[in-house]
């Protein structure tokens, strides 16, 4: 019951009124409450989150539930891919790492997963480009976290020079605007 109420409290923002909102917030407490409503999820599907994020508030004037919407369609894919990799390598640890630095106030997000080939760094983020397996097909979940992203005046990019030993991109980044409230 308690994961069920944080799971609607940080889904509420996507209704159709607290989607259009403007307020003022701390990016650490949505990044939690985001994870948060996870929390069983990743335990089942044996993802680790690694999180690092400062003491201090970083306050952003934005939109709560288009920020939830991309964090949520990263995880969305993350598990997927996290999986996959999971049952070709056993006894691989799958991890999430999501850190946040405060200026501009910037998210970025990585998994341990199979990573993205370079030549579809750009393709990833078009409607129904998708590698998925055909029943799981959708190809819209980059398209709409970078529509969200442009929508309160970020950008969600795919990291070109990942440290990944095999050459492959699994870091984005979601980069928002400075914010010009006190
Ligand atoms: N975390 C990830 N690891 C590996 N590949 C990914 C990841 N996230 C996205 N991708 C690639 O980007 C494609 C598009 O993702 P998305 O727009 O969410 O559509 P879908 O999830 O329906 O395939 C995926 O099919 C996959 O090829
Ligand atoms: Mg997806």
């Amino acid at each position: 019951m308690k994961s069920l109420g944080k799971r609607i409290r940080v889904l509420d923002p996507l209704s159709v009124s607290g989607r259009q909102r403007v307020e003022t917030f701390d990016l650490r407490d949505l990044i939690l409450n985001t994870l948060e409503a996870h929390e069983a999820q990743f335990e089942r599907h044996k993802i680790n989150v690694k999180l690092s994020m400062s003491d201090d508030a970083v306050n952003v004037r934005s939109v709560k539930g288009m920020i939830v919407q991309i964090l949520e369609n990263l995880i969305s894919n993350s598990k997927y891919w996290l999986d996959i990799d999971a049952g070709k390598q056993s006894g691989k640890k799958s991890t999430i790492s999501i850190s946040l630095l405060p200026s501009p106030p910037t998210i970025v997000y990585e998994d341990n997963g199979p990573g993205i080939a370079q030549e579809n760094r750009e393709r990833v983020f078009r409607s129904f480009f998708s590698l998925k397996e055909k029943s799981k097909r959708r190809g819209l979940g980059l398209f709409i976290a970078r529509e969200c992203a442009s929508y309160v005046g970020g950008s969600l990019t795919l990291d070109p020079n990942p440290e990944n030993p095999n050459g492959r991109l699994n870091r984005f980044t979601l980069e928002l605007p400075l914010n010009t409230t006190k």
